[in-house]
């Protein structure tokens, strides 16, 4: 790509996408630059997020990285007006932002519960509120979660991250059923197991058993991810 793609699929939008710095969540960033979009990047790990724009920049792309934990509200706030006043406006948000631990349910701390609710539900929610408030004033927009196959299915030693992920799911049931009046999309996609450094700590028992429970008995490569939002990032005849 040479210069921002004019004619790409997302020219002229501009999205946040949380957690943009690594696996699936880096891939998004690359492709929504890619279709043409400017992107905000909210990451916590400042070496992530610098390395991300780099990329994008290299590539003739336009993105940003905006330090922010999604689970602390004030930083939420902080960063979401810095990108508003930027770029103008939010077209779309990807809430992508998640850790994934494990734990038999005996030995779970309520530490990594709290943690890991703060992070993969709290801070959909944070994220949502937040942006939704600059939506509102457009009266359009689009936000997409990511939430995981486990929150649906289950799997063992990680009761936290499949409460979270089926938390994700009713928030944006909610959400959806709210925030249409305001001219506003709320989806969720729950992706399959995908190679990234999220699953660096999962022990290699658990992902042969999620393995073998795959119909094609292979985990999704992270540069795949980015097609899987275009329905759902673009605009179409609802909007
Ligand atoms: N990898 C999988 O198999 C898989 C499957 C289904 C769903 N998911 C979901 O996809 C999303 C991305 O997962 P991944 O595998 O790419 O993970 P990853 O660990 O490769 O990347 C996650 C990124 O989020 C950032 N992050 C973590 N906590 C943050 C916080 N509090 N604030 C801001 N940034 C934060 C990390 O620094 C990292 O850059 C997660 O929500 C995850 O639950 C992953």
């Amino acid at each position: 790509m040479t210069g921002r793609n004019a004619g790409g699929r997302l020219a002229g939008q501009v999205a946040v996408i949380t957690g943009g710095g690594s696996g699936i969540g880096r891939g998004l960033v690359l492709g929504f630059a890619q279709e043409g979009a400017r992107v905000a990047v909210l990451e916590r790990d400042p070496v992530r997020g610098r390395a991300v724009v780099e990329a994008v920049a290299a590539a003739g792309g336009d993105a940003r990285w905006f330090d922010c934990d999604v689970s602390r509200a004030e930083q939420v706030t902080r960063a979401v007006t810095a990108a508003a006043d930027e770029y103008g406006s939010i077209d779309v948000l990807v809430n992508n932002a998640g850790i994934t631990t494990t734990a038999p349910l005996g030995e779970l701390s309520l530490r990594q519960w709290s943690e890991t609710i703060a992070v993969d539900l709290t801070g959909v929610f944070l994220m949502t509120q937040a942006v939704s408030g600059v939506m509102m004033g457009q009266r359009r927009g689009r936000i997409i979660n990511i939430a995981s196959q486990l929150g649906l299915r289950g799997a063992p030693q990680m009761a936290h991250y499949c409460a979270a992920k089926a938390g994700v799911l009713g928030l944006t049931r909610a959400c959806a059923r709210e925030l249409v009046a305001h001219g506003i999309r709320v989806n969720a996609i729950a992706p399959g197991p995908t190679m990234t450094e999220n699953l660096a700590g999962v022990p290699q028992g658990i992902l042969d058993e999620i393995r073998s429970e795959l119909p094609i008995e292979c985990f999704a490569a992270r540069h795949r991810c980015r097609g899987t939002l275009g329905r759902a990032a673009t605009r179409d005849r609802y909007q």
